[in-house]
């Protein structure tokens, strides 16, 4: 590991070195949960099912769900906008039986504003909660976070864990597993399959985590195609790690080589936040635009996914309309099983489950 993509990139981002991830290995219980190299398959086989049980349970108003976190809490410690993962994981603790605290005014308004730190920040918030959800715009945040948890935790006698909500352009862990189940749910899993990511691939986290952890399942004759303009590329460092996993890649600027063929598109929007120059988010935010035309060339049984939100990258209102009609639209699954995933990985960690 001297010059490969892979290190430059650990090298460029000191925070990732603070802490070393644990693997999960079998074992979630008292784990920080900062990036997908975590997982290996059978994790990930044993987390799901304990999402299809908790799905089942939550459907069917199963009680015993609300022992389960009964006298844990959660911290919410969102330094960048949300609504799905904020809310998805604050309803995931409360459907657990757990509690969940922020500060009142949202983070702006908490002693950030008086200038405190990350690391005090979140040693205030373990003094009070058993886990931390953290998203914040800076690479390798809950590396940053989960070391400082772990220091303290020394000195109170009691380790409060992390779970990362997004790390700037960085990662979505937590995320790429509610992805993930959503193929193993709608299209049985990746092997054989063609998944094809579409846009911002050089800023969006949620594609470095996604791909990252089709890598690390090998999955057999699964294909990734890699659609962007140029300027909005898959980043080295995860393309490297791919084809060190024998991933069949696929990159090109142009959807039609890849689209008739594509069992799942995972679209994407140009994140506008991350660009420091206006004019170049200006000339590329319509590079790719999902609707019904374009979707018209697509597989009938294949699957549309968006993390969300979306912004003009699916059309106007009438366009966005038809694509939320299309049986193939699977964003909003997609989005619930976000919490379903998230109940699971609370219980997990916390060690009231045992995957
Ligand atoms: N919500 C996702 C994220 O926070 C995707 C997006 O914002 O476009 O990374
Ligand atoms: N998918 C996602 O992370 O959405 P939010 O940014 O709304 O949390």
């Amino acid at each position: 590991m001297t010059d490969s993509a892979a290190s430059q990139h650990r090298q460029s981002q000191p925070f990732l070195s603070l802490h070393k991830p644990t693997p999960i290995d079998g074992s979630f219980a008292g784990k920080h949960i900062v990036t997908v190299d975590q997982f290996s398959k059978a994790d990930l086989r044993a987390l799901f099912d304990v999402v299809f049980r908790f799905r089942e349970g939550v459907r069917a108003g199963d009680r015993s769900l609300i022992e389960l976190c009964a006298t844990h809490v959660m911290a919410s410690l969102f330094y960048e906008a949300s609504t799905r993962t904020d809310m998805s994981f604050q309803a995931a603790m409360r459907r657990l039986g757990g509690r969940v605290i922020a500060a009142s005014n949202g983070v702006q308004f908490s002693s950030v504003y008086k200038g405190e730190d990350l690391a005090d920040s979140i040693r205030a918030a373990a003094c009070y909660a058993d886990v931390i959800v953290l998203r914040h715009p800076e690479v390798g945040s809950s590396y940053q976070a989960a070391w400082y948890l772990d220091q303290l935790g020394e000195q109170l006698g009691h380790r409060t864990l992390v779970i990362s909500g997004g790390d700037g352009v960085g990662e979505h862990p937590t995320q790429a597993l509610l992805d993930m189940f959503t193929i193993v749910d709608l299209k049985g899993g990746t092997s054989g399959k063609m998944i094809t990511m579409v846009g911002d691939l050089k800023h969006g986290r949620t594609v470095h985590s996604l791909a990252k952890l089709i890598g690390r399942l090998e999955p057999k004759d699964c294909t990734l195609a890699l659609v962007s303009p140029d300027m909005l590329q898959m980043p080295d460092y995860i393309v490297e790690y791919l084809r060190q996993r024998n991933i069949a890649l696929v990159q090109t600027d142009t959807l039609a080589d890849v689209l008739p063929d594509s069992d799942v598109v995972y679209w994407t929007r140009v994140q506008e936040e991350r660009f420091d120059n206006r004019a170049d988010y200006e000339a590329i935010r319509d590079a790719f635009v999902m609707t019904p035309d374009v979707l018209a060339s697509a597989k009938p049984d294949m699957i549309l996914m968006h993390p969300l939100p979306r912004k003009n990258e699916m059309g106007d209102a009438a366009q966005r309309d038809a694509l939320d009609r299309d049986p193939r639209a699977a964003y909003f699954k997609q989005m619930e099983n976000g919490m379903f995933v998230r109940m699971a990985i609370l219980a997990a960690v916390l060690g009231t489950v045992k995957p």
